[in-house]
């Protein structure tokens, strides 16, 4: 189904698209590219994302993908993401690849913040038009000498309270996740072999790993996000370790089995709840250990059941539990989700 920020800018688009002269375009902020299927000559948009599973869709859909913005556009849209400081980022990247006479479409979600947005920036920079539809705004703005150059430093890694590289559009950019922090606690010393870190953010999880079990002989960071994939290169010196940019979807062929596989998983794609992304990294977790293979996971409570664990494993052993977090030791993947593969 479409999103109400897409449906919000077909309407826009389809009534007050700026119809001048526009030769190129980009598309920053969105991990939903379908949210701009009504775009023609998508060969002529690029599509900027961290995401590599909302990248390869938007390749499917015809867009040109890339990771970052470094051309000039005619035309430039930012989504509005949760995060206030990676907006102000990207609307400073923006205007930095706007061409002379360009213009840069906001468009955002009220439970983003999309008001307050749009009333701050104002005080800099007037918009031509705004419209209110679908729970959200969207505003256009004709290209002025750079204002927002002061929040280009929202784009470079910065280190956290806790010592690492890390960014506003990851997960947890301030500080380490409390429930990460309890399941290092309860693979301390346990770990050794072959070691995948499934969803393996701004890499925490991994240099933990390799800090409490020396007899680790190789660890495999999987993440999907692209920021977080280059932050954990800077955070992690170790040769034990070894980096993949890739989603889930990438590992559906792969044939590799690990000794242990360690992960906090998501349960967000974008705001709203994804129980079935969580039941993928589960289910790929199940699938990536050998036959006498650990997972290692973390839940945050009231999310996932221990119960629905068992349809996945004949082993399940909570290590630790309160209120907010459980951590599980998983093992003996159940026959049939293991010849899966
Ligand atoms: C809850 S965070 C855990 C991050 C890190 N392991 C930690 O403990 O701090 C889940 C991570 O999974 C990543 N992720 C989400 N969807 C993914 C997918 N389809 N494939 C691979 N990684 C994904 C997110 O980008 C995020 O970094």
């Amino acid at each position: 189904m479409q999103s109400l920020a897409g449906q919000r800018f077909e309407t826009f688009w389809s009534q007050l698209a700026p119809t001048n002269n526009i030769k190129k375009l980009a598309i920053v902020g969105s991990e939903r590219p379908q949210n701009f299927g009504c775009l023609r000559n998508k060969h002529l948009c690029h599509f900027i994302s961290n995401a590599k599973d909302a990248l390869r869709e938007a390749k499917s859909l015809g867009f040109v993908i890339s990771t970052i913005l470094n051309n000039y556009n005619d035309i430039i849209i930012l989504e509005l993401t949760k995060s206030k400081e990676t907006n102000l980022g990207l609307l400073a990247l923006a205007e930095e690849y706007l061409s002379d006479g360009g213009k840069i479409i906001i468009n955002g979600d009220n439970q983003v913040g999309v008001k307050s947005f749009l009333k701050n920036i104002s005080k800099l920079w007037p918009a031509d038009i705004t419209v209110i539809k679908k729970k959200g705004r969207i505003a256009v703005y004709k290209k002025k000498t750079k204002l927002f150059g002061h929040c280009r430093k929202y784009q470079d890694f910065q280190i956290n309270r806790d010592g690492y590289y890390t960014r506003s559009d990851m997960f947890s950019p301030k500080e380490v996740d409390k429930g990460s922090q309890k399941l290092t606690s309860a693979f301390s010393t346990k770990l050794f072999g072959e070691v995948a870190d499934l969803g393996a953010g701004w890499g925490y999880l991994s240099k933990e790993a390799l800090r409490l079990n020396d007899k680790i002989t190789k660890i495999t960071l999987f993440e999907n996000n692209y920021a977080a994939y280059l932050a954990s290169k800077k955070n992690i010196a170790d040769k034990r370790a070894t980096f993949r940019w890739a989603s889930l979807e990438d590992l559906k062929n792969l044939k590799l089995r690990f000794n242990h596989v360690i992960c906090n998983p998501p349960f967000h794609s974008g705001h709203p709840k994804d129980i079935g992304l969580l039941r993928s990294f589960i289910f790929q977790s199940c699938r990536l250990i050998n036959r006498q293979g650990n997972v290692w996971m973390v839940f945050v409570s009231g999310v996932y059941s221990e119960s629905e664990l068992k349809e996945y494993f004949d082993n399940v052993k909570v290590l630790y539990k309160d209120s907010q977090y459980f951590v599980c030791r998983l093992m003996k993947p159940k026959a049939k989700r293991y010849e899966y593969d």
